[in-house]
């Protein structure tokens, strides 16, 4: 499946554009002195026309064939690093057209892409062929095998890092790694938290961003948020389930041609609709939304394009997450929004509603000015046991509607605690 995979998506390029492209996996930085690097992970655009990684490579692309530059192995190579594949076992391995070393790589390459060459690797990369979409399979399953493991490891660990390491040995188990630095905290107001020193106390909520990424790079990217003791609080309860049903309400809503941006503000809705119920928020949940109220407490977008890279293409900048014409917002509520194009069918997304509660937003004096009508500060001091709640599935658009490719990984609270306590 792989090479015709490639093959078509080279055709697919040539009918796109007509330039060639020249494309380097890159190389592993040293972590001090030379010959102590970093593990390798090459370029994304690379993997996805090479299919796999193959350190200092360049690949040409043009009129539908692939041109593979790169030198066989230094015959003193084997001793450190065992035998390693030729150029032709690689160029047969991809199905190259033709192989070069790379003395002969033209030297006026770059890596830096024309619009025209971005816009078509983008329209390639937005949706997923088959193996694509086999590939990010793989990853979810031991993604799922992670996060069970994780949440069963809470009740008799100490630490974040404990916990990490249970979810984290079930992918190194499998010979992946993880797509991204892994968030394994009890401090999930923190979004990106990569901090795992934390002792874990029974009435906190361990929040788990965890991912695995296949040998070729293919990502899943899932969060899920439980108490370590695998009793939730009431206030706990309450504030999941408001979350739960942003989470479930968008993704519900996923079909080819709607836009991203409307579930983004389907879960910010749903998010106020439960902020007002709990009286944490006063007023009309459209209005707070409106004026970014929900923002206060779900300050980021509702999620993201996953493929080759946990936030697909983010190096092209917005190239990819939106559609040509549209820029960020500049509003409080919609700034950190990844994603704003209609669905297509063979997209995958994210989505990952949340409730935070953030010292540098809510103790922000212009927020606290701006909102001071529409917050019961008293009623959210009653929630302090809650610091962070994030929920993240890994979605497919199909022609349908979705599939939710990570739905077995447990996410409701019944679920999560048999789980814990099991
Ligand atoms: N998994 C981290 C993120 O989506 O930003
Ligand atoms: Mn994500």
């Amino acid at each position: 499946m792989l090479i015709q995979s490639l093959k078509t998506r080279r055709e697919k390029l040539a009918k796109l554009t007509d330039k060639p492209v020249f494309i380097a996996a890159g190389k592993r930085p040293s972590r001090n002195f030379p010959a102590n690097k970093y593990p390798f992970r090459a370029s994304s655009h690379f993997l996805y026309f090479a299919g796999i990684p193959i350190e200092s490579a360049v690949i040409q692309l043009a009129q539908g064939k692939l041109t593979l530059y790169v030198d066989n192995p230094h015959p003193g190579s084997a001793l450190w690093h065992g035998e390693s594949p030729t150029r032709d076992d690689l160029a047969t391995t991809i199905g190259a057209d033709y192989t070069h070393s790379l003395s002969e790589l033209p030297s006026a390459i770059t890596n830096q892409f024309d619009d025209e060459i971005v816009n078509a690797i983008v329209t390639l990369r937005l949706h997923h062929d088959d193996y694509a979409i086999s590939e990010i399979r793989n990853a979810v399953e031991v993604t799922t095998r992670s996060h069970l493991a994780g949440i069963k490891a809470s009740r008799t660990s100490k630490t974040e890092a404990e916990v990490r390491s249970a979810m984290e040995a079930v992918i190194i188990s499998h010979t992946m790694t993880t797509a991204y630095n892994s968030i394994v905290t009890v401090h999930g107001e923190v979004l990106h938290n990569e901090h795992y020193h934390h002792a874990i106390q029974p009435t906190d909520l361990i929040l788990a961003d965890v991912g695995a990424e296949t040998q070729n790079g293919w990502a899943a990217d899932v969060t899920r948020t439980w108490n370590a003791s695998g009793k939730f609080s009431s206030t706990q309860r309450d504030l999941y389930n408001v979350v739960l049903a942003a989470h479930d309400a968008a993704i519900a809503a996923i079909k080819p041609g709607v836009e991203y941006k409307d579930l983004h503000l389907l879960a910010c809705l749903k998010l106020t609709e439960g902020f007002v119920d709990l009286g944490i928020l006063k007023g009309d949940a459209q209005t707070l939304v409106d004026r970014d109220a929900h923002a206060l407490f779900f300050p980021h977008g509702v999620g993201h394009l996953l493929g080759l890279d946990v936030h697909d293409m983010e190096d092209l900048g917005d190239a990819a997450g939106y559609a040509k014409g549209r820029t960020r917002s500049d509003r409080f509520g919609l700034g950190f929004l990844r994603l704003d194009r209609p669905l297509q069918t063979g997209m995958v997304v994210t989505i990952e509603p949340g409730f935070y509660q953030v010292p540098a937003i809510l103790n922000d004096p212009k927020n606290r000015e701006k909102y001071n009508d529409v917050v019961n500060w008293e009623c959210l001091e009653q929630f302090s046991d809650v610091r962070g709640i994030r929920i993240e599935d890994d979605v497919l658009v199909t022609d349908r509607g979705f599939e939710v490719l990570t739905q077995d990984i447990p996410v409701t609270i019944d679920q999560l605690e048999s789980l814990v306590n099991c």
